[in-house]
Order: structure tokens, then C-alpha cells, then sequence
């Protein structure tokens, strides 16, 4: 695991530098996209260079993460039609190539079987772009969640909740109670793992991460086992590392051609 502890707005673009260069030497990448506030830096900055410096996604596909159940089709908070309008929509993704697990299905276990299926039929992610939230959940593996799950429904914490009432005029009542999500098995299949941090509300989730112990009431310490994860970080959101300088040291004393 790579520690890399920089401003906000460097970590954007050294996580676009890392999928660009995916990108320009394989076309037919198959992304891992999130969605909430963390790689929004990284969608704006893509979508920048698609603009001015012709990155092409034409071949590329893209995977969710994960989708509320049961909100409209048309509901701007949907995280089909967020990735939509915060990525696919500014960049030149083929039509079809967005793919998510189908939160309005009369099936969901159906779905999410599906859903697996489709990642795997396209090769698997090879860039995983993900956030954290401030319980430790990737994706949407919330505390307790199995270390090998694969793609299923879940039931939001009451933390998750609260925290995602901003983007539902802050109204708790808004915010759905069920997920389906990619599990922990499913994320750690990809192939590089890119997750970015921001602000103290993360310090703490931060510092289990990297540095707890690998253990389901933090999903995210099962990132400890992945061959090639790189953990972009703030200064705030580092806040509770206890080796932040020995990090800052080791990127810093990095050769430029070894990339992420
Ligand atoms: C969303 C997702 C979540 C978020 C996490 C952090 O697709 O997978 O795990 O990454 O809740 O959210 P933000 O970035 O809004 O703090």
C-alpha cells in the first residue's frame, strides 16, 4: 500500500495522471467509478483533459460501485444519473459503456448476481476509483461486513445516512435505508485501487486503514491486503497517521518514473 499525502488538488491529478496513462496504453480500460464528493477533483480534472488534451474514453467501459434501491429512475441523487452527469456525460464514454448494479430490479439478488457477471465478462476493473466513508465502509460495506462478500444488498448505517442527507436537502427521511453494493471480494479483484481521502471527518477512518488491524468493523483495512492500492490523502485527512512523515518521506524520495 502507497501513502500519499498532498493537497487536494495535486491528489486529483495524480489519480487522473494514473488512469490517463491506463488509458492512452490500454483504450479499452475497464474503470471503477464512485460516486459522493472524494472523486469529484478527479472527474472534473478527466473530463478537462478529454476536453483539452483529447484523453479518449471511447473504448473504455465503467463500473459502479454501488446504487441506492428503490429511487426513481429519473431521481438526480440515483448513482447512475450522478455518475452520468458528473463523468460519462463530459467525456466521450460509450452509450452502454456506464454499467451499475440495477437498484429498481424486481430481483435484486438476481441483479446483483448479474451485475458480478457483467464485471467479470468485461476482464474485471483494472482502476478502482474509491472513497471512505467516515465508518470505514468502502463502496457500501458497512461495519460487519463479510471480507469476501461480492455484490448484494445492504442496509445503510445510520452514520452513512446522516452523513449522505447533504445531497437530499438534508432530510433524513429522503436518504434511502438500502444499498446494493460491490463487496469487499469484488473491489479487491480490481486490479489497482485508487482511494482518496479528504478533510478530518476521515482521519480517523484513515488511520484504521492503513494502520488498524484488518478487521470487518473497518471494511476498508481488507485495502491492507491488496497487491497495488494507492491511499491519496490531505493533510487533514492524515491527521491520525502515526507514520505520516516516514510516508511523506518515502514519496518524496520516489523515482518519477515509477508512477502510482
Ligand atoms: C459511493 C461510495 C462510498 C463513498 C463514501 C465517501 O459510491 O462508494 O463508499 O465513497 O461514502 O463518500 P464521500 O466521498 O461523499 O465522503
Amino acid at each position: 500500500m502507497e501513502v500519499v499525502i498532498a493537497p487536494a488538488d495535486e491528489l486529483a491529478r495524480l489519480a487522473a495522471d494514473a488512469i490517463e496513462e491506463r488509458l492512452r496504453r490500454e483504450p479499452g480500460t475497464v474503470l471503477g467509478v464512485a460516486t459522493g464528493s472524494s472523486p469529484l477533483k478527479v472527474y472534473d480534472e478527466l473530463a478537462r483533459r478529454h476536453a483539452e488534451e483529447g484523453l479518449s474514453f471511447a473504448r473504455a467501459r465503467a463500473f459502479m460501485l454501488d446504487e441506492y434501491v428503490g429511487l426513481a429512475a429519473d431521481h438526480p441523487q440515483r448513482y447512475r444519473n450522478v455518475v452520468e452527469a458528473e463523468l460519462a456525460s463530459r467525456v466521450d464514454l460509450a452509450p452502454g459503456a456506464l454499467c451499475g448494479p440495477d437498484g429498481l430490479a424486481d430481483d435484486l439478488p438476481a441483479a446483483c448476481a448479474a451485475y458480478e457477471e457483467a464485471i467479470a465478462d468485461a476482464g474485471g476493473v483494472d482502476v478502482q476509483i474509491l472513497g471512505i466513508g467516515t465508518d470505514g465502509h468502502i463502496a457500501f460495506n458497512e461495519p460487519g461486513s463479510s471480507l469476501a462478500s461480492r455484490t448484494r444488498i445492504k442496509t445503510l448505517t445510520a452514520q452513512t445516512r446522516q452523513d449522505n442527507a447533504r445531497f437530499f436537502d438534508d432530510d433524513l427521511e429522503q436518504v434511502p435505508r438500502h444499498c446494493l453494493t460491490q463487496g469487499l471480494a469484488t473491489i479487491m479483484s480490481a486490479r489497482h485501487l485508487l482511494l482518496l481521502a479528504t478533510g478530518r471527518g476521515k482521519a480517523e477512518a484513515v488511520h484504521q486503514l492503513v494502520e488498524g488491524p484488518v478487521t470487518a468493523m473497518w471494511p476498508a483495512t481488507i485495502v491492507q491486503m491488496h497487491p497495488h492500492a494507492t491511499v491519496l490523502v490531505d493533510d487533514a485527512a492524515a491527521g491520525r497517521l502515526q507514520l505520516a512523515d516516514y510516508y511523506r518521506q518515502t514519496y518524496a524520495s520516489k523515482p518519477g518514473w515509477q508512477g502510482l
